[in-house]
């Protein structure tokens, strides 16, 4: 695949919003300013097809990006705690009106900052991917901020600390150095041949 030839389709606020689906998608989902819209950019090489940003809560709408028969959704952040509460009820329908539906989701990734045990809101969408029978794999960022010693440490703790963890593929990433970028290109090449 051309990673970098991916493009900018359109970003939607609201699920109706949304046109039906007709190409496989994978989404992005985890807390806001976890990395998602970093590690889009990374994966693609692109240096800003997504919006990053320090503050939280920066991408507010599903964004679709799309390369050849593949549609890429980067989902908004959740667990911004200063957000007004219709906005954050707009988020949560949107998100799991999203999840929920008929689409054609082939793979969530699903973000967890290595450095700290998931949030309640990381284990509920956990929960939510393992119930829904959603095939998922959890991308763990922010990996530079480690040195190795503690990197071991954080993945032995989330073991303990993610549901049938031992079931689960975790693949250590950041956006800043490019680790487990190309096990991610892999794992979407393979699922979108499939
Ligand atoms: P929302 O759009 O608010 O949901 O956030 P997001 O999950 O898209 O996070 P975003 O990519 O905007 O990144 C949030 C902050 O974390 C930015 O300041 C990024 O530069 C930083 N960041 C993201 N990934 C990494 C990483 O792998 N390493 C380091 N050191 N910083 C990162
Ligand atoms: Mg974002």
């Amino acid at each position: 695949m051309k990673w970098n030839q991916v493009e900018f389709e359109a970003s939607y606020g609201l699920f109706e919003q949304i046109p039906p689906c007709e190409t496989i998608e994978f989404a992005f989902s985890g807390r806001s300013n976890v990395g998602k819209s970093s590690l889009i950019n990374k994966i693609f090489n692109r240096k800003s097809i997504a919006r990053v940003s320090s503050m939280p809560g920066k991408t507010t709408t599903i964004n679709f990006f799309r390369l050849e028969n593949i549609r890429f959704a980067d989902l908004p952040g959740y667990g911004y705690a200063k957000v007004a509460k219709t906005e954050k009820k707009r988020w949560s329908e949107l998100i799991g009106n999203y999840l929920h539906s008929d689409r054609d989701i082939v793979l969530v990734l699903q973000l967890v900052d290595i450095r700290h045990a998931p949030t309640k809101d990381d284990l509920q969408m956990i929960d939510y991917l393992i119930e829904s029978e959603t095939p998922f794999v959890i991308v763990l960022t922010k990996a530079d901020k480690l040195g190795n010693r503690q990197k071991e440490e954080r993945l032995a703790a989330l073991k303990t600390e993610i549901p049938y963890a031992d079931q689960i593929t975790m693949i250590p990433t950041s956006a800043e150095t490019g680790e487990g970028m190309e096990q991610i290109r892999e794992i979407i090449e393979e699922l979108a041949q499939a």
